[in-house]
């Protein structure tokens, strides 16, 4: 069982919550394009415009509504400063590795910046400086050594004494002329040139399977779609010819906007690298200006208190920032990798050519995210493109993930489950997820991940079922949010 913590702001993100609405029809029928790009989000949409533009046909499948799943729950941070990244790859994975990471990373802000302008979309893009700080001396030597690498790599980069912050720092890397938005209006404005050059968009149609027949083929609940290039950009795969759950560790991060009075006095956007990391921008939703600050990741479905990591969050942002009332909260998700670089590409060309997908973006899905969409566009053109073996999914990997499929929240009885909380329980080969409902009704599905089988977790912020093995998360009444997993967890009963 899970904690009956009352957290303060609504749960849901500040950028999908002000997007707007979306009515793309679900798909019907039989229909055909020579790409179909399953996942509306950064990376999906991305391919799919740079593919209109270039004249070919795309059908886009969204199994809920463009850009409010992995894309609408980032920080949306613009640029091509990834914290601590540089002078690592370089010492690592050498100097053309590292290069080749800023250049994809660099061509992907440059894209977003170009679009935004192109078709005039109205995302709340602002220029802002990007920081990584340290509040501790010693670590300053860190600081001055990405700054060396990342000047090394082209990248425009000075060492600060200490951030524009309104707490103490010991030093900071700085970074001019970054960018951030809000990711799911941005996602919007793409799908709206998508459908203008001719690209069609179906939203509420979730691949229930992706098979190949002549060519690619994806069935959704009252369609299918076929085509010569498929594009499976779903954060995590829903499926690949190349296994990436041993080689991907998902991971969430707790985020909350607060209300501020004068965004003015937090002016750029800040990560932290002392432990516990924080990540602070501001940004705005309908009621006005906002800071969202970011705290730790965790291992998905791996944490039986998520909404401890709530709190602490906002106690630390009161002790340290001019923060008003709390205004939204959630959990976002993405996935890491052993060497901290995607997986994006056609993993299998042979046994499976035309088949590509994008995963494993530790965090910088933006920037990385839109170089993914350059990169499968750039191939199923019959360009190659510079970042192609930086990405390649197949690559070899010299860590394998730890993963914990124990579920955090089992129970010994439905009793023990209090109104808003969730929990497990075990009996023979049963294994049900309940959750109490504010009027005392308790509500089960099966607890089986239909992924592959891992039991879940409750997450007792954002009420879920999350995987703790490959990161499936299901609404508390069993639909999928976020895949792998595909189907919903059934309904059971013991
Ligand atoms: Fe793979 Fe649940 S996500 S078993």
């Amino acid at each position: 069982m899970t904690g009956t913590t009352a957290l303060n702001g609504k749960n849901g993100s500040c950028w999908t919550a002000t997007a707007g609405p979306t009515s793309y029809s679900p798909l019907e029928g039989s229909i055909h394009a020579e790409t179909v790009v399953v996942g509306a989000g950064i990376v999906g949409l991305t391919t799919a415009l740079r593919l209109c533009e270039a004249g070919r046909s795309v059908i886009v499948l969204e199994a809920l509504r463009v850009g409010r799943q992995v894309t609408g729950r980032s920080t949306a941070k613009i640029t091509t400063q990834h914290g601590l990244i540089y002078h690592d790859l370089m010492r690592n994975l050498g100097q053309p590795t590292a290069q080749s990471y800023a250049d994809a990373n660099r061509a992907g802000v440059r894209q977003i910046l170009d679009w935004a302008a192109a078709h005039a979309i109205d995302c709340d893009l602002e220029t802002r400086a990007a920081y990584t700080y340290t509040a501790d001396p010693a670590r300053r030597g860190e600081i001055e050594a990405e700054a060396n690498a990342a000047r090394q790599l082209g990248l425009d980069a000075e060492v600060l004494d200490r951030a524009p912050l309104p707490f103490s720092t010991a030093g900071a890397l700085r970074f001019p002329d970054q960018a951030q938005f809000n990711p799911a209006r941005y996602a919007i404005g793409l799908a709206r040139a998508v459908e203008k050059l001719g690209g069609r968009i179906f939203e509420l149609s979730r691949a229930v399977s992706i098979d190949e027949a002549s060519r690619w083929r994806v069935v959704t609940d009252n369609g299918t779609a076929h085509a010569e290039n498929m594009v499976v950009a779903t954060n995590m795969t829903v499926k690949s010819p190349v296994g990436m759950a041993n080689r991907t560790q998902p991971r969430s991060h707790p985020v909350m906007a607060f209300r501020i009075d004068d965004p003015t006095r937090l002016d750029g956007m800040f990560l932290g690298i002392d432990n516990p990391t924080r990540s602070i921008r501001t940004g705005r939703d309908d009621a006005g200006p906002l800071l969202v600050v970011l705290g730790p990741k965790f291992n998905t479905g791996q944490d039986a208190d998520v909404a401890r990591r709530f709190v602490e969050l906002e106690s630390w942002a009161r002790a340290n920032l001019p923060v008003g009332a709390a205004a939204w909260r959630w959990c976002n998700e993405d996935y890491d990798t052993p060497d901290r670089l995607p997986y994006v590409g056609e993993p299998d060309p042979d046994k499976s050519p035309g088949f590509h997908i994008a995963t494993g973006f530790n965090a910088w899905g933006i920037s990385n995210g839109t170089a993914a969409g350059i990169l499968i566009s750039d191939r199923i053109l019959g360009q190659s493109c510079p970042w192609e073996k930086l990405y390649d999914p197949a690559r070899p990997y010299d860590k394998e993930f730890h993963i914990n499929g124990q579920s955090q929240s089992i129970v010994g009885s439905f009793d023990e489950i209090g109104p808003g909380e969730g929990g497990v329980l075990v009996s023979g080969e049963k294994k049900i997820a309940a959750w109490r409902d504010e009027t005392g009704e308790l509500h089960t599905v099966s607890a089986t991940c239909t992924h592959k089988g891992c039991t879940v977790s409750w997450n007792n912020a954002d009420r879920t079922w999350d995987c703790p093995c490959h990161g499936s998360i299901f609404a508390a009444d069993g639909s999928v949010i976020h895949g792998p997993a595909r189907k919903a967890l059934p309904p059971a009963s013991l």
